[in-house]
């Protein structure tokens, strides 16, 4: 998988993709993370990448020009699967679009910031919109360390056996069970002794009595 990110703040994203799974999925060759700062696109020499918005009001709007300019210089290198834009009036993400999102090729990610971008880029090129919640940032980078994150990870071979995807919270509609190591007391707390048995199917009803009960009173809308 291919991601491209276009941003005026790249050093934001520098941190999250240098490190840990995300890191070793670049260096085995599954994912590339590629950062386009969209201030090379600027419209003249002191990097104008935004303006004020039509119709007055507070906040600048992100112009056409510089992101459509860096969109078609990406295009032209190769066929996009998707072009989102990271904004909090997007869809939902969740487990499931996280999913399907995994199994593209090649991938936009254009990050908002002021008021947000001219709406006809939306119109344009934009082809999927994606919040990560229902609060407002003060830029759509974090929104796109999460978006990348949540899909690289879940490429086959990324993560080890140990830690398969398939067993997170959500990937068939529950929350992961609790989970315990060593030592087996702490300040009077004991692992339940299911775990200690060595009975595996025991185990196994066990975790999903876990989940089904955690889901239940945490997040019964799921
Ligand atoms: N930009 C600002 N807030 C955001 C959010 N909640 N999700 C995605 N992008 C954003």
């Amino acid at each position: 998988m291919r991601v491209d990110i276009i941003t005026v703040q790249p050093a934001l994203l520098e941190s999250p993709f240098n490190h840990s799974m995300i890191k070793r999925a670049q260096d085995k060759g599954f994912a590339t993370i590629n950062l386009i700062n969209l201030r090379d696109y600027a419209i003249n020499a002191h990097g104008q990448i935004d303006d004020y918005q039509y119709g007055g009001g507070a906040g600048m709007v992100m112009m056409c020009e510089p992101i459509a300019n860096a969109i078609e210089a990406l295009k032209k290198e190769r066929t996009y699967d998707e072009i989102i834009y990271t904004s909090p009036d997007g869809e939902l993400l969740d487990q499931p679009m996280a999913n399907a999102l995994s199994l593209k090729e090649n991938i936009i990610i254009l990050c908002g910031h002021y008021k947000g971008i001219d709406e006809r880029i939306r119109q344009l090129y934009v082809t999927k919109e994606i919040s990560i919640g229902n609060y407002v940032l003060t830029g759509g980078e974090l929104a796109a360390a999460i978006i990348t994150d949540c899909m690289i990870r879940l490429i086959p071979g990324v993560l080890g056996n140990e830690e398969s995807a398939l067993t997170d919270s959500f990937q068939d509609d529950l929350l992961a069970p609790p989970v315990y190591t060593r030592p087996a007391e702490f300040q009077g707390l004991k692992v339940p002794d299911v775990l200690l048995s060595g009975n595996f199917k025991n185990i196994e009803i066990w975790r999903q009595e876990q989940a089904e009960a955690r889901t239940k009173q945490r997040r019964p809308n799921l």
